[in-house]
This record gives structure tokens, sequence and C-alpha cells, in this order.
């Protein structure tokens, strides 16, 4: 295959990815590298080191630099000084990935993503290990990795000490696997369900998306960096490559970006920006965006990466606006960027800057991603922390009472029918850059015969057989849904813009050793489960409706006719839209992709043993014409302050499931609350909310209330926020206090005008509620006064 050929398929159809790599035509270039072994890495591939000399320096040295930052020296300056005695080559290479542009994307057409890590800015002369990167955001993509529930079932926990876990475990196995950089951190907010990419954040809301992904956060910098993806407004899938999102400054800050600056806030390493544009620039090259906002406005001091391979699409540009790495090959920079500079285009101060702050994070995280892993990746605690992940996710929609009592939980002495498609296939998401080549997951119908006293199975390909099958049984479980092939993430193959983004060749020296990595790499096993797959890039995309396929639909109402305890499960990654059919059946439960021990994890709550406290994380409208448009072809699009809970709510519309909502296997009430000032009544003053009160547990099983606080905001045309919440486990019969500390500025509004946030001032009504439509919740009135001159 030549390079020409490569680049035409991008855009051609059908795209054919089958050839052998080996045949790419080469470029000289100038000046060579050399090959050198990783000494380090397990897995990652092989290390691409320059081989220029230059100039002796005491300070030429990585680990001085790290040294000299330990005794002191701020990272920024050690990192300032190693740059300092760095080439101009050794400068660019740091710009960019390692790998070759059309060797490499064959190899990520080829299951790339499962075999190695991805490697840039490696420079053996002066010690720099560079970045190891690799997804994703259900576990490690590379190998066989735990795989734990997608990330919106992780959203549904609405339990950050249980997210920081999660991150820990994903991080100790990515050292494993030798990377040292996590891209699981996908906070894009859910502005509509049919996004593709819906699993793979938390949710709706720009608070509790940003407490959530901060989490994460936490845990995987125990032992990695993390990067928080995708910097901004990418919340459609089809048409990620071409869309522009016209989104104005307040609900650009208010909406669209206060999650990442909670996690910049948290200390993330790393940002990558998104493929889309906002405003009129691509996100890799906007410089809004990055200088103005991410760096100036948020003080942001790690680096930042593009979106893999179509990130950017002006070289000079992107490094003028702020961005740091070109992911993941030496595609757009490699090829312009000297020329760039020749011509006067782009600036050497620029050069500098990014290598300088990638070199001064990988200082400061040094000790993170060289110290041992405690604990070390261990498959076991690993297994049941997927399984406690599993069934805290799993959101109780509707559990209606059959001959005077719920049908949850089920009696384990029963003999149960479990039924569909869905229900005995290993489901567990999203078949593109988040898939996890776990080898060992198990199925629903697996769960609950490891309870039941008997289990009987049908696909449910007939429903009237399966609906007999369900007439000889104590309940019925009929898992519906979707699969990778209805949502997840989309390339495609048609898209002209991606014409001349290619270098006409690899350099040679960088695809030999590309080649030499290819053949050294420890082979990785492809799941069974894959078998039927065609290789290549995902192909969910946006979905094309909400609802259930007709077919499933008749199978529920066929088993709801023949055994009055029939429960749905709905295995996806965002809403569903039920009206048609929710009526027939007495229970039902959103189980999303549930990972590794999706089929334990569900049976723990079916049967009891966990009592379900999880929350939606979105709303779930009646119908698709309550949600605000989505237009999975759109070329630009605007965003403004209304989706989810808000837009349903501004337009007085009723949801079938409104956000926060869960149902639980007790009873709470809420009481004693109290709303107080803390702190002085001013922002500025660095005041503070502080909501108090105690849940009640009036039922009979221990259980776990979300308590939600929310904040009206004194303009009636501002949407309502939510500012804060807390998991409260409250046993049987018993009261457990809480207390969720608001500060103040985080009821700042923002100045359009000004460029920044106005304190909070005036009378902002505080409700404490069970979701955000509860007709019953507490309120109180608190007055910020205004800051002092
Ligand atoms: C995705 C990113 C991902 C990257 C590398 C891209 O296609 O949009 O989310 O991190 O691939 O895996």
């Amino acid at each position: 295959m030549r390079s020409g050929e490569v680049r035409a398929a991008l855009w051609a159809q059908p795209v054919d990815w089958s050839v052998p790599m080996a045949d790419v035509t080469l470029r000289e270039r100038d000046p060579p590298c050399v090959k050198v072994e990783d000494p380090s890495a397990n897995g990652a591939d092989e290390v691409s080191l320059k081989d220029a000399a230059g100039p002796p320096s005491p300070a030429n040295d990585f680990r001085r630099a790290v040294a000299a930052a330990a005794e002191g020296m701020p990272a920024v300056e050690a990192a300032r000084a190693l740059v300092a005695t760095m080439t101009p080559e050794e400068k660019l290479w740091c710009l960019d990935g390692d790998r070759p542009t059309l060797l490499g994307l064959g190899d990520l057409f080829d299951d790339g993503y499962h075999k190695a890590p991805f490697v840039a800015a490696r420079v053996e002369r002066v010690g720099l290990v560079g970045v190891v990167f690799c997804d994703g955001p259900r576990g490690v993509v590379v190998g066989d990795a735990t795989c734990f529930p997608v990330t919106m079932a992780r959203g549904a926990t609405w339990d950050p000490e249980l997210e920081e876990r999660v991150g820990a475990a994903i991080g100790s196995e990515l050292r494993a696997v030798g990377a040292d950089l996590s891209g699981a951190v996908c906070v894009n907010l859910l502005r509509h369900p049919a996004w593709g990419r819906a699993q793979e954040t938390y949710g709706e809301d720009p608070f509790h998306v940003g407490e959530m992904g901060a989490a994460l956060t936490r845990g995987l910098q125990r032992h990695v960096m993390a990067c928080v993806k995708h910097l901004a407004c990418n919340s459609m899938e089809n048409a990620r490559f071409s869309v522009d999102i016209d989104v104005d400054e307040v609900a650009l800050h208010e909406v669209y970006l206060p999650h990442f600056k909670r996690i910049v806030e948290e200390g993330v390493a790393s940002i990558m920006t998104a493929y889309n544009a906002v405003n009129g620039e691509w996100c890799g090259q906007n410089r809004a965006l990055l200088a103005d906002v991410v760096r100036g406005e948020w003080g942001f001091e790690g680096f930042v990466i593009s979106d893999f391979v179509f990130g950017l699409r002006d070289a000079a540009a992107s490094l003028a606006a702020g961005l740091d790495v070109e992911m993941p090959f030496r595609m757009l920079r490699a090829r312009d960027l000297g020329d760039a500079l020749d011509r006067g285009e782009a600036s050497w101060a620029d050069v500098d800057a990014a290598v300088e702050r990638l070199v001064a994070t990988l200082v400061r995280f040094d000790a993170v991603v060289t110290g041992t892993v405690e604990p070390g990746p261990d498959a076991d605690a690993h297994r049941l922390l997927a399984r406690e992940v599993a069934a805290r996710s799993v959101v109780l929609l509707r559990n209606q009472p059959v001959d005077g009592a719920a049908v949850l939980p089920l009696p384990t002495g029963g003999k149960v029918a479990v039924l569909g498609p869905l229900a005995d296939v290993v489901n567990i998401g999203d078949g593109g850059s988040s898939d996890v080549w776990d080898l060992d997951c198990t199925t629903l119908r697996e769960g609950i015969a490891a309870v039941a006293r008997e289990v009987v199975h049908d696909d449910g390909a007939d429903p009237e057989r399966a609906a007999g099958l369900a007439a000889t049984c104590d309940a019925a479980v009929v898992v519906v849904g979707y699969t990778f092939r209805d949502e997840g993430e989309f390339v495609g193959s048609s898209n002209p813009a991606f014409a001349g983004l290619f270098p006409e060749q690899d350099e040679p020296e960088v695809a030999d050793r590309f080649m030499a990595q290819l053949a050294a790499r420890v082979p990785v096993t492809r799941p069974e489960r894959l078998a039927g797959r065609e290789r290549g890039l995902s192909e969910g995309g946006d979905r094309s409706s909400l609802r259930l396929a007709d077919e499933q639909v008749a199978l529920v109402r066929a088993v709801a006719a023949a055994n009055p305890r029939t429960i749905v499960v709905i295995q996806a990654g965002s809403a569903v839209v039920a009206t048609e059919w929710i009526d027939a059946v007495p229970a039902v439960v959103q189980a999303w992709y549930g990972g590794r021990e999706a089929g334990p994890g569900l049976a723990d709550v079916l049967f009891g043993a966990v009592n379900p406290s999880a929350r939606l994380p979105f709303s779930v409208p009646a119908d698709e014409a309550d949600l605000p448009a989505f237009d999975r072809d759109a070329t630009s699009f605007r965003y403004d302050r209304w989706h989810g809970w808000w837009h349903l709510a501004r337009h007085g519309t009723t949801p079938a499931f409104p956000f926060g909502f869960g149902l639980s296997y007790t009873s709470f009430v809420t009481e004693d609350v109290d709303v107080a000032l803390e702190a002085g009544a001013d922002a500025a003053a660095g005041g503070s909310i502080r909501v108090q009160g105690t849940v009640r547990n009036t039922g009979p099983r221990d259980g776990a209330q979300v308590v939600q606080v929310y904040a009206e905001l004194p303009d009636p045309d501002a949407p309502a926020r939510l500012v804060g919440f807390a998991r409260v486990e409250v046993p049987a019969g018993g009261s457990t206090p809480f207390e969720v500390v608001v500060p103040a500025d985080r009821l700042a509004t923002r100045d359009a005008e000004a460029h920044r946030w106005r304190p909070p001032t005036g009378a902002h009504r505080i409700v404490v509620a069970r979701h955000a439509a509860d007709p019953d919740p507490h309120s109180m009135v608190v007055t910020l006064d205004e800051p002092p001159d």
C-alpha cells in the first residue's frame, strides 16, 4: 500500500485497512533518530530517542531536574533549565507523538488501541521518558484489564469516594502496562441522550459531573497522570470532526466549562482538546479556550494534548494557541512546523513554552509515576470493586406491588426466566477507544443463575416462545436496550476535510523503528466475544432513536402478559424513552453497561443483597419532543444554558423520571433541615452556605439516600443549579445526620461583558430535595451581601 492510498482511504468508501503496513512509502528525514529499547515499559512500545548531541550541561538530565525540584526549585524553573539544553530537533520532537502517521494509522485500525500505549516526547539524551498514554474511561484498554461499569453508570452512584477507588484501580492497572497518562477522565456534558458517547461521561449536570470527574482524577493520580477530555462542547458524535459549536460566554462558563475547571483545580496533569470547533475555531487550535481561559483565567499549569489524529488542522495555529502535544503521530506538526518556524509564522518562544510545560508536569508527577503502586494491580480486589460498582450503579426506576408486595427484591428460592437478546451476551458498551479487552466478563444470565434456585433462558427472538417459558416461572427478567452498534464512538469513512492532513510518506527511521516495535510487541489476546466483529474503528455513533426496537417492545409486552412479575432491565448509556411499554410491567431497572461483573452486580440488587441507591445522572423524558433539538449531521450548532432538567423545568414539562431520581427497597424522610451562612455573608469573604439535616430510614432495610442541594438564583431567568449532594447511609429504622457545605462562589454568575465572574448577591433559595423535580422539598432563602468595595 502506498501512502496516498492510506490518505484516500480515510474519505473513500469503503475503508480498507487490511493492507500490510510494510508497504508504506518512507520519506527521508533529517536529522536521524536511533532505536533504543524501552528499559521500563511492560507492553509499552520501544522507545524512540533522538540521537542529537546537545551541549553538556549540569542541567541536561531529567533526573537532575527532578532532584532540583525536590530540593525546592519550582518545577517550571527546573524544566526551563533542562529545555534550554535541548536541541531544536529535540524540542520539536516533544511536540507530537513518536509514531509514524501512516503506519500508525494502519496499526490503529488493526486493534492498535489494545496492543500498546502511545508514547510521545521521549528524548533519551536528556533522560526524558515523555508521556505514555493509554485510555480509557471504563478501564485500561491495553491487554487484559478490569472492565468497570461505564462512566455513566458510575455517575449514577453519586459517590465520589467510590469513584476515587475506581480511579486508583484503573491507575494501578495502567502502570502495569507501562503507561503513565490516563485518558479516563471524560466529562463532556450529556446535552442530549442521543449522544453516541454518553456512556463515557457522568451525566447532564456540570456540578455533578465535575465532582465525579475530580474524584476519578484523584484516584488515578495516586499512580499516573490523568488527562481530562474533551475540551470543549464535545457532546455530539457523528459530527465531531466537522461541527462548530456556537456558544455564548455565559453558557460556556456556567454550563460547558465548570466541570473542566473543577478538575483543573483538582490538579489534573493534562487536558485533551476536542475534535469539534467552538465559536469558529477548532478546539485543538483555539486560543480563546486554551490561552485565554484554561491558562489565563484558570492558571492551568499542566500540558494540553490534542484528540487523536484529527484534533488540529493547522500546526502553527495550534502551537500559538497553546496546544502542547499533537497526538499520537508525527503528522501535521512534523510535516509543517519546521517550515512555519523558518517563515516566521510560528515562534521558537512558543515551542520552548510548550516543551517547558510538558517537562514541568513530568517533573511534578515524577514521584507519582515512578512510585510503587500500592496496592499493586490485584485482579481479585478489582473484580470485587467492579461488582460493588455494578450493584451500586443500578437505578431502580419502578417497583410496583403484585399481590400486595413490591416485585423486587426477588426471593432467591424461585425459578426465574432470563429473557431477551442481551440477557446472555457480554454487553459492556462502546467498541471504540474506550473498549476494554477484559477476558473474564459475566453475562446477566450467569449472575442471576448464581443466585436463583433455577434459571431458564431464551433469547426472545420469538416473543411467544419466551412468554411460554416465562409463564412457567416465578418471575421473568427481560433484558433490553442497546449495544455498541446502536451507540458509541464513530469515526466514519467519508470526510473530505481530512484531505491534506497527512504526510506524503512516513519518515524512514521513525517507520523502521515502529516496525521493529510492532515485531517486538508482547501479544495480547483478543477476547472471543469479538470473533464476529470486524476490525477497524468503532461504528456506533449517535443514536437514531431514544426508544427500544419494536421487537424488544413486543417481547416485553408478551412476557408481561404471561408473567405478572416481569422485571425489565435496560442496558444503555443514557436515557431510554419507555413511555409506550412501561405501564405493562411492574418493575424496571437501568443497568447500563455494567462491566465484567455486570451479572453478579445486577443479581445483588435484584435479590436484595444490595439495596439500590443509585440515582439518575440525567432526566428521562416522556417523549423525545420534550428535549432540545439534536442534529447528528450538523455542521454548526448552538449550545445554550437549557438542556436536561433545566430545559424540562423551563417548559413546564414533567419528565418520565427526573434528574436525581431513583427508588430504594426502603423509604426515607429528610428532616431537621437547616440552612445557614458561614464565615461572612458574601462570596468575596470566602463565605459559604452550610446545609444540615437528618435522613431517617422509615423502612425495613438498611439503605442510602442521596440528598441533593439545589439553588434558585435571584435572576428569575437564570437556570437553577445543583450545588451539592451527599450520599447518606442510614440503617433500618435509624437516622443519619448530613452536612453539605456550599462555597458561595458556586453561585457566581458570568459577566459576559467583563469576561469574569460576578460574585453572587441577593436572595437565593436553597432547596434540599430528593431529585430535581421533587414536589415536596425543604427550602430556605439566604441573602448574600454585596461584597465590600
Ligand atoms: C477519542 C478520545 C481517545 C483517543 C485515544 C479518540 O478517538 O476521541 O477520547 O482518548 O481517541 O484513544
